[in-house]
């Protein structure tokens, strides 16, 4: 790699040819080359799951998975989770630095304007079987806002970038509680704009009107942190998603649609439901061992579920500080013997002195213990990755609005082409078979 008096770059040599490569450098982590040029040598690069490709640049969040580093604008995880709170997070993803009072209070204030869908919306969720998946609900529902809001998404329009961020912040936790009494055929529950957003999404969630509802603040504080913690991670698949989405011009709407629905697979937002149905399934510590065999045997797709990740290679911050909070949350709820997290402490511990998991650096990650504390909240298991969405909805948005405030071009990869070359047709009469 040679230095140009103010910039690195790498020369590669293709076909004779020599070539320049600039390369830029991060204000924290990997630096990258940049190897526009060599389409004009007729050369692609080939990264298929992108292990080593940055796909734009970005000041929102910085992971350093060697050292367990997660930081939202600078600020470390376990600090927002211990000082923080959801909304005042969702504010310094989309601006850049923590609200003073009199931001948050607005900001706030802003949110609780939102939280309301329209009404046709009931109808919208009318049309679900009552067993359908709220996942499947909600990645429709969010969709759909597009069509109420088709006139305020001029995405070129910072105003327009805000106001679809601040609507879709505030929905999503209605429409997610909307697919969890559609489920269950109870009553939808309106917004209580005098809750915080974690209480009001719990109250949707869970009251009735029947009856007044109680909610413990310390299951409403665990819920807030929880959507903290996932409410954003740099690149990943679904983040990577709504951004190729929204390159193309796509709406906010449609494009965090597309986001849930990347979000859904078990290899990423799913894995919470995934790993309790795992933890469920193993029952009982002695059944462990046929668990971790499975794991570890290469003829077996079994995966340990939220364990590995493609950047952690070390413990994922979130999933100490989450398994923190679940031992808070058993603890205030009597159940601190819970057998659930006795497994899953178990199987943590024997995974990690395995040298099959030691070896490939697999450490539990945000969704291995999540869902332990979202059942003790009370959550069904199905709900599980609509929580994640709800959280990750920080996330998503604030991405839009970097993307879309730069100058962005659509995203289109290329591809190594291992089809026919050129040949004529074939006329049906003269085809074999
Ligand atoms: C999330 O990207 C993000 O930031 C995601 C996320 C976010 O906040 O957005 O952090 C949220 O999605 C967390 C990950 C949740 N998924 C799971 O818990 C599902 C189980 N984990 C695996 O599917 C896997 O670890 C991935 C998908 C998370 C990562 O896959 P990679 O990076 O493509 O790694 P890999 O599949 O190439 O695995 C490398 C090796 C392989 O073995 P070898 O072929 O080298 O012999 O590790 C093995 C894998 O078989 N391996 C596992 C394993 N994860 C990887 N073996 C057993 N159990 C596992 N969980």
């Amino acid at each position: 790699m040679s230095r140009s008096p103010n910039q690195q770059s790498v020369h590669l040599s293709v076909d004779g040819k020599d070539i320049e490569l600039p390369v830029r450098r991060s204000t924290q982590g990997q630096r990258v080359i940049e190897i526009e040029n060599l389409r004009k040598a007729g050369i692609f690069t080939y990264d298929p799951g992108f292990i080593a490709t940055a796909s734009c640049d970005s000041s929102i969040t910085f992971v350093d998975g060697e050292q367990g580093i997660l930081t939202y604008r600078g600020y470390p995880i376990e600090q927002l989770a211990s000082h923080s709170s959801h909304l005042e997070t969702c504010y310094l993803l989309f601006h850049g630095e923590l609200p003073s009072a009199t931001q948050l209070d607005e900001f706030t204030g802003s949110i609780r304007h939102h939280t309301l869908v329209h009404e046709h919306l009931v109808n919208f969720f009318r049309g679900f079987h009552a067993d359908a998946h709220p996942m499947a609900m909600l990645c429709s529902a969010v969709g759909a806002l597009s069509a109420f809001y088709h006139k305020t998404t001029d995405i070129t329009d910072a105003e327009d970038r805000e106001l679809s961020a601040m609507r879709l912040i505030a929905k999503i936790p209605t429409l997610a509680a909307m697919s969890y009494k559609h489920s269950i055929g109870q009553p939808y529950v309106y917004p209580d704009n005098s809750k915080d957003y974690a209480s009001n999404f719990l109250y949707m969630m869970f009251s009735t009107p029947c009856e007044s509802y109680h909610l413990d603040p310390a299951v409403a504080h665990a819920m807030d942190v929880l959507l903290l913690l996932h409410a954003d991670h740099e690149q990943n698949a679904s983040t990577s998603t709504v951004r190729l989405a929204a390159s193309s011009g796509a709406n906010p709407f449609a494009c965090v649609s597309a986001g849930i629905a990347s979000l859904w697979g078990p290899a990423h937002g799913g894995a919470n439901e995934a790993a309790l149905r795992m933890l469920m399934e193993i029952g009982d510590d002695k059944h462990i061992g046929k668990f971790i065999a499975r794991a570890k045997d290469p003829d077996d797709p079994f995966r340990l579920m939220g364990f590995g990740h493609r950047i952690y290679k070390n413990h994922d911050p979130r999933a100490r500080v989450m398994q923190q909070l679940c031992a808070q949350v058993l603890e205030a709820q009597g159940s601190s013997n819970s057998p659930l997290l006795r497994t899953a402490r178990t199987l943590e511990r024997i995974a990690l002195e395995d040298d099959y998991f030691i070896k490939r650096k697999l450490y539990p990650n945000v969704d291995f213990y999540s869902g332990i504390i979202l059942q003790a909240l009370g959550v069904p298991t199905d709900m599980f990755t609509v929580i994640f969405a709800i959280g990750r909805t920080a996330g998503w948005v604030a991405h839009l609005n970097e993307m879309l405030g730069t100058d962005y071009r659509i995203g289109r990869p290329r591809q190594l082409y291992t089809g026919f070359t050129e040949r004529d047709f074939v006329p049906l009469e003269r085809r074999e078979g």
